[in-house]
């Protein structure tokens, strides 16, 4: 068994296949190219919950904007303390003051907690006042208006629902596995969620965007990407962006995130930066790991993405959240479903007691 657990199989699942030889990623069926740009992130998460639960509502964009109202008495109690915190913390610290279950009910509503808690996080350690949600928006569109208190253009709100989309299932990932796990102990939704979230965050997962934006930051013009990036390598750091548990060819969720990107048009922030970047990272990690593909991951793309849409590197995890937890969910009631506890052994290597 290897030490990261590649070579085991932990879930069969009708939600997301993930090929990392050919680069393709299956959502319930479809192909990610198909439903980026072309289907909403309510859709894709009615796609996703469909047969999973005995009461879906049929109008899952209305439900969605209703829960989005009912968690906001949640942001009453978003004191001082929490506000301080790294917004992923908050954000953590909020949802889990939501009351626990398996129903629709509540998936709607841990659906709707980071779109609805991001923005008031951001908001108040701004000395901001929180912005109320708009039940009545799509949940990308609202989700920018409460971070930023206007409403977006539709180019914008069309962005983040691409975003939301493409990240919106990923196979058995760190943070999909810790909400099935939680899950299998007939925890709850919430609690699925806050192991999906406290699994994500870290820089190896869902945690990398911001550090890309600090790569960004550093390297400032593309003559100097190069340089930057090989003393980066010679001091033993990892390039944030790049490299996959599981694609050995180019992340499809990066390629769509630049087609997103681009049609911004105008308001397309770094992306000819990152591509230069991009190109010199990839051509250096090529020669450097010969015998290792390392493409660019979705992180990279997503990093550009939120920047452009004005989103602050430091809630780019959240938003993240705000488009995985709708996979999270999915998973969790897939895994109840099978009605196993997840209890797997381990091999203990330590001392042994000395015989009396
Ligand atoms: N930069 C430089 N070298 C790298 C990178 C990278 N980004 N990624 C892997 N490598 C190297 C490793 O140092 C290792 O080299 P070695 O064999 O000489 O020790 C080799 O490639 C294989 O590394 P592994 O750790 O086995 O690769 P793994 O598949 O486990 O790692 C991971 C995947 C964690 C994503 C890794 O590529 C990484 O740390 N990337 C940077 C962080 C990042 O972008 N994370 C977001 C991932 S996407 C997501 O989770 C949504």
């Amino acid at each position: 068994m290897e030490a990261g657990l590649e070579d085991v199989i932990a879930a069969r699942t009708v939600l997301s296949d993930v090929d990392g030889q050919a680069g393709r990623l299956i959502i319930r069926g479809a192909s990610l190219d198909s439903l980026v740009g072309v289907e909403s992130f309510e859709s894709v998460c009615a796609r996703l919950w469909a047969g999973f639960s005995p009461d879906l509502p049929a109008d899952l964009p209305a439900a969605l904007g209703r829960a989005r109202a009912e968690v906001w008495r949640e942001v009453d109690d978003l004191d001082d303390r929490l506000a301080a915190l790294p917004p992923v913390e908050a954000l953590r610290g909020l949802m889990a003051r939501l009351a626990d279950g398996e129903d629709t009910a509540t998936a709607l509503r841990v659906v709707a907690a980071p779109a609805v808690f991001t923005g008031a996080v951001l908001r108040r350690a701004q000395g901001l006042a929180p912005v109320h949600p708009d039940p009545g928006s799509g949940h990308a569109a609202d989700l920018l208006r409460m971070i930023s208190g206007a409403p977006p253009t539709p180019a914008q709100a069309a962005a983040l629902d691409a975003y939301l989309v493409t990240v919106i299932d990923h196979g058995l990932n760190a943070s999909t596995f810790a909400a099935r796990v939680a899950a299998s102990t007939r925890a709850g939704l919430v609690s699925a969620a806050l192991a999906g979230i406290s699994a994500l965050k870290g820089p190896l997962h869902g945690g990398a965007p911001g550090p890309v934006i600090d790569m960004l930051d550093a390297i400032a013009t593309p003559e100097h990407a190069r340089a930057w990036l090989e003393a980066a390598l010679d001091g033993g750091d990892r390039l944030m962006g790049f490299g996959h548990r599981v694609y050995r060819v180019r992340d499809p969720r990066a390629d769509a995130l630049k087609a997103a990107i681009r049609r911004l048009g105008a308001d397309q922030g770094r992306l000819a930066l990152g591509e230069a970047v991009e190109a010199a990272a990839l051509e250096i990690l090529r020669s450097r790991k010969p015998d290792r593909a390392l493409e660019t991951n979705v992180e990279f793309y997503t990093a550009l993405l939120l920047e452009a849409l004005s989103i602050p590197p430091s809630a780019f995890t959240c938003i993240f959240a705000a488009g995985r937890v709708a996979g999270w969910t999915a998973h969790a009631w897939e895994q109840v479903a099978t009605g196993r506890l997840i209890r797997p052994q381990s091999i203990y290597v330590g001392p042994v007691p000395a015989a009396a």
